[in-house]
């Protein structure tokens, strides 16, 4: 596989093409931003540990029924991904109310949220990700209705999978974003990555921070946190 010209450079990853035009290499960069790129730091090990944890979380997810554009993992810090058409919109789901929701409703943190909730973001930094809905989104042609509704579905199944993985290990999976696209047949498969770059994740027993918040609101020890997650779900790191 030959890496060939950067096609993106996103805050935390940089995407290359390769030789296969329809596979591409995503590079984890140690690049740590917070409030849509307000805040930046590079952080030792963090892109070698959300590699690795990300290849992790995508193949329990391919072995669960969901699509995933992973390919195969190339180094510490690239894998190997199908080329996908992104949908330029985010899906969150909440298991326990945090960050953005707290702030708009002014509920607890740490309130359960019974069912979960679904909601719907634009990718955009300049706008920092405005709440959108589907019909938002489907009036601006970023995704059928058809296309959403499969977002939907297939978020609320990675929610059921890793809720349950995550528990295993002690840990409360309280939110988290997922980015789809369209791959050559017309599919609706994961890609981005999953990572606690985009997820919140507490220990069961304290409620400590384990993710991006510990990176957002100063507490410190941003990587190591990553690395005792992965040391809990066996990720040889
Ligand atoms: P929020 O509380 O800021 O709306 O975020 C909800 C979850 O989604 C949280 O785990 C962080 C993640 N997220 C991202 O990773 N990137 C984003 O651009 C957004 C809007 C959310
Ligand atoms: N991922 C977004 C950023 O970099 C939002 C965030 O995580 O706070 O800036």
């Amino acid at each position: 596989m030959e890496k060939r010209t950067e096609l993106y450079r996103g805050k935390a990853k940089t995407v290359f093409t390769t030789d296969d035009p329809e596979r591409l290499i995503l590079q984890f960069r140690n690049d740590t931003s917070a409030f849509d790129g307000e805040k930046v730091e590079q952080l030792d090990r963090k892109g070698m540990v959300n590699n690795k944890f990300n290849n992790f979380i995508m193949a329990k997810l391919e072995a669960a029924g969901i699509p995933t554009q992973l390919d195969r993992v190339l180094s510490d810090t690239e894998t190997l991904v199908k080329r996908l058409d992104m949908i330029p919109v985010e899906c969150v789901i909440r298991n326990f109310a945090a960050g953005s929701l707290v702030r708009r409703l002014g509920v607890t943190e740490g309130q359960a949220l019974n069912p979960p909730t679904f909601e719907q973001f634009l990718k955009n930094d300049a706008l920092h990700d405005p709440m959108i809905n589907e019909s938002i989104a489907i009036s601006f042609g970023w995704a059928t209705a058809e296309q959403l509704a499969r977002m939907k579905q297939l978020t609320y199944q990675v929610n059921d999978v890793l809720s349950a993985l995550f528990d295993e290990a002690g840990m409360m999976l309280v939110d988290f974003k997922l980015e789809f696209g369209v791959d050559g047949d017309g599919n609706i498969v994961l890609g981005d990555e999953f990572s606690p770059d985009g997820c919140r994740l507490w220990d069961k027993e304290t409620r400590k921070k384990l993710d991006k918040d510990r990176f957002r609101q100063g507490l410190g020890g941003v990587v190591e946190a990553y690395e005792e997650v992965a040391a809990r779900l066996g990720i040889a790191l």
